[in-house]
């Protein structure tokens, strides 16, 4: 990797400081909702402490309102799941809606993707999900979005040797911008690349759901971009 930009937030010192009336709120859903550095201290006991049983660790970064996390789980009931977004108030109405589901093999953080390797240990998280992230279209922007190299090098880290990342994007440079960031990587492999997912890889995996915001992007007519990232990691 040869691009450096790491900002505060991927730093182990960063400290929380919130003054959004949703972060209190959240409280009410403390059985199955975490904020930010709370969920710093499962790292490595997400499945013991956290879920208590086994099964493979599921890691969304921007579950929105929470769609794609439900279905998946609805479906895979032995994963255990866990879906993080950043904003408050998004994440309060999602919390309310989560409070009447039946299953309960997910957990829902209010946190950054950023921090993605101080809430999770070192090989610990079987697969991660990456749908229709913020594309920071403006140039000065572009450098805010998260899909770089230091949050590729913290989900190699968390990820465990052949874990896999899915990522989904409507945003033609910011499919393009990961593409150049994936190409001669080091740490994993591309097993998917495609700037049309639906009509080149109708049968795969990552065409067989829509997230909230795919659906608005297939409703008009715009081609869905998708890699799939295999860690090159040894055991
Ligand atoms: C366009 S929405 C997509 C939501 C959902 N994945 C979907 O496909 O319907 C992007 C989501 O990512 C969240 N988000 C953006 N940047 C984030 C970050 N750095 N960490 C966590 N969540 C983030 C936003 O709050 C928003 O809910």
């Amino acid at each position: 990797m040869t691009e450096k930009t790491k900002d505060k937030l991927f730093d182990k010192e960063f400290k929380y400081s919130h003054k959004n009336p949703y972060h209190d709120k959240l409280d009410e859903f403390s059985e199955f909702v975490m904020r930010d550095n709370e969920a710093e201290d499962h790292q490595l006991k997400w499945n013991t402490d956290v879920f208590k049983k086994e099964g493979p660790l599921c890691v969304e970064v921007g579950s929105g309102f929470g769609h794609f996390m439900l279905e998946y789980c609805e479906k895979n009931p032995e994963v255990n799941f866990v879906g993080l977004d950043y904003r408050f108030k998004r994440s309060y109405n999602l919390a309310r809606k989560l409070a009447n589901h039946p299953t309960k093999n997910f957990r829902y953080l209010r946190a950054r993707g950023e921090r993605v390797e101080f809430i999770f240990g070192e090989s610990e998280v079987d697969r991660m999900f990456y749908f229709f992230p913020d594309p920071w279209p403006k140039k000065r922007h572009n450098k805010k979005r998260l899909f770089q190299a230091p949050f590729l090098e913290a989900a190699y880290k968390i990820l465990k040797p052949g874990g896999i990342m899915y990522v989904k994007t409507d945003h033609d440079a910011y499919a393009q911008w990961m593409a150049e960031r994936i190409e001669g990587n080091e740490l994993f492999d591309c097993e998917l690349k495609t700037f049309n997912l639906r009509e080149e890889y109708p049968e795969h995996f990552l065409a067989s759901f829509k997230t909230k915001f795919e659906k608005i992007f297939i409703e008009k007519n715009i081609p869905i971009k998708a890699f799939v990232l295999k860690s090159k990691k040894q055991s």
